[in-house]
């Protein structure tokens, strides 16, 4: 084990900015936790972005290191659960808010965050997955249960992103004809090969919506935009739909009234990956390793070291990221 080891770290200055450095800590800067993972990959997740730009509804104090999203392997354990040499997943609860996260090569968390790596998903293409896969993986689970998905008509938002990513290929794996709402034009051909059948400008989308009732168009939904989308798509639902809601990149406010639910028996659920049960996320890693097995993530993201992760955390925060980013600590 080697004591220092290498972690982005935020830091709040007195003019209340905050600024970024790659500094050594040290494993006993490390919070308490049954378990010390050495961390192979982390991602970056809005959340992520959201800690570095000292948002502290995400991260409270500061100096912190972010990373929501880690595995790796376990060097030590105070419980019988996980050995030595085990190789691990921590997404969610409080890891990279403020509890130090996947952006340093070292963890050390409570042994009820994590899980095993399931057969048939690679540590990499766990990361690929990451807390924005998890949880477009929760909103299919309950559309699932809800409404089904084989052959329903589904609605994606916020499309090329993370979380929207992963919504099409699930969905696309699970028979269901999507489209994509999308704000990037000259992102057609990539949303159709995960497997939108159609695309539509967010623009378009937004100026074609008449309130409080539109055509009923989709059966499912997975929106990970809210503000003025989820509140075009809440009358756009044909009779007995459902949105999955899962995000706030436009905004957290939107507009409804109750019709949709009351003349067409809609649905609008929440979808929280952080502090999801343990048991259920298994599922979910399980299923990426079996059922909704991906062959071809390797198109889905760009890999990078962490001197390189402050671009692309800008690049989130400005909405202009396609896919996902993985950070490889040993790049
Ligand atoms: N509920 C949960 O447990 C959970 C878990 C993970 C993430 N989330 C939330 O889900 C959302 C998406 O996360 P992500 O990781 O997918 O982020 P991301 O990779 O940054 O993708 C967000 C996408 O949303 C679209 N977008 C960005 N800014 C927008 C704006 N102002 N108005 C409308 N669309 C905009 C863009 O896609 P297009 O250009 O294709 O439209 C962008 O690529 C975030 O709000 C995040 O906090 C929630």
């Amino acid at each position: 084990m080697q004591n220092l080891f290498k972690s982005l770290v935020i830091e709040e200055n007195p003019d209340g900015s905050f600024s970024s450095s790659i500094k050594k800590k040290s494993i006993s800067d490390l919070p308490v936790g049954e378990l010390l993972i050495k961390v192979s990959y982390s991602s970056l997740n809005y959340k992520d972005a959201l800690s570095v730009s000292g948002v502290k509804g995400v991260t409270k104090s500061y100096p912190h290191t972010p990373g929501i999203d880690a595995v790796g392997i376990v060097e030590h354990s105070e419980t019988e659960k996980f050995k030595i040499g085990d190789e691990v997943i921590v997404s969610g609860y409080d890891l990279g808010m403020n509890t130090s996260g996947g952006f340093g090569q070292y963890i050390r968390v409570p042994n009820k965050w994590a899980c095993h790596l399931p057969n048939g998903l690679s540590a990499l293409d766990s990361m690929v997955i990451g807390t924005a896969g998890l949880t477009a993986g929760l909103s299919a689970y309950e559309l699932e249960k809800l409404n089904g998905i084989e052959d329903r008509k589904a609605v994606v938002t916020g499309a090329t992103g993370g979380v929207g990513t992963f919504a099409i290929k699930i969905l696309s794996i699970l028979g269901a004809k999507i489209t994509a709402i999308t704000s990037k034009k000259d992102c057609k051909g990539f949303l159709k090969s995960l497997g939108a059948d159609k695309i539509i400008l967010r623009d378009d989308f937004l100026n074609s919506v008449r309130k409080p009732m539109n055509k009923g168009t989709w059966e499912i939904a997975i929106d990970a935009v809210g503000g003025d989308i989820l509140s075009g798509l809440i009358p756009s639902m044909k009779y007995g739909g459902t949105i999955a809601c899962c995000g706030n990149v436009a905004g957290p406010n939107f507009e409804a009234s109750v019709y949709p639910y009351i003349l067409r028996a809609n649905r609008l659920i929440g979808i929280d990956s952080a502090e999801s049960p343990i048991d259920k996320k298994k599922k979910i890693w399980n299923l990426f390793g079996k059922e909704w097995k991906m062959n071809d993530l390797q198109k889905l993201f760009k890999s990078v070291s962490i001197n390189e992760i402050m671009p692309e955390i800008n690049k989130t925060l400005s909405g202009n990221q396609i896919g996902r980013v993985v950070l490889n600590h040993k790049q």
